[in-house]
């Protein structure tokens, strides 16, 4: 996270604060923090795919938390972003067993195909190739990967193209 001064807190949207009340259903009234997960994966879709300090603060005034608790999961969580990317994410896993099976042919085709390295967005905002995942535990399915939290399988590059072309 790149701001350090502090910013006013964000108001967040009627739509995420029903997702916060659906997730605080879940659990005991002084254990409100145990919904910050999917409170900040439910700003972070809200906001276009990442999480600014000013949301973050206001995650922590409603989760009855102090902000430097929510920084530390979003900095935690690898498919919490902290900084401006791309709209819809995009891990191409190459860990071993998807390396095994073409992985890195398939990770220099989608980046060949964006225009973009690893850890980049491209220039129109619309997709965010992320920087290497460990194994997302879909080995079976290798080569594989993750687009918006949702996995694609038994890629070529034919499959991923297919599956990029459809991001809006
Ligand atoms: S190595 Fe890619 S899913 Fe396990």
């Amino acid at each position: 996270m790149a701001q350090t001064s502090r910013q006013p807190v964000a108001s967040l949207s009627s739509h995420v604060m029903a997702e916060i009340n659906e997730a605080l259903k879940r659990y005991p009234e002084d254990q409100k923090r145990s919904a910050v997960q999917s409170a900040l994966h439910a700003v972070q879709h809200d906001n276009g795919g990442y999480l600014t300090v000013p949301l973050m603060d206001a995650v922590a005034e409603v989760l009855g938390m102090a902000p430097i608790e929510v920084y530390e999961v979003a900095s935690f969580y690898s498919m919490l972003e902290t900084e401006p990317v791309g709209r819809h994410s995009v891990s191409v896993c190459t860990n071993i067993s998807c390396m095994l099976r073409g992985a890195d042919d398939i990770l220099a085709h989608v980046e060949q195909r964006l225009g973009i390295k690893r850890g980049e967005s491209t220039a129109d905002g619309k997709v965010y190739l992320k920087c290497e995942e460990e194994c997302l535990a879909a080995c079976a399915g290798a080569p594989m990967m993750m687009v918006n939290h949702v996995y694609h399988e038994n890629l070529t590059p034919e499959k991923a193209d297919e599956i990029l072309d459809g991001l809006e």
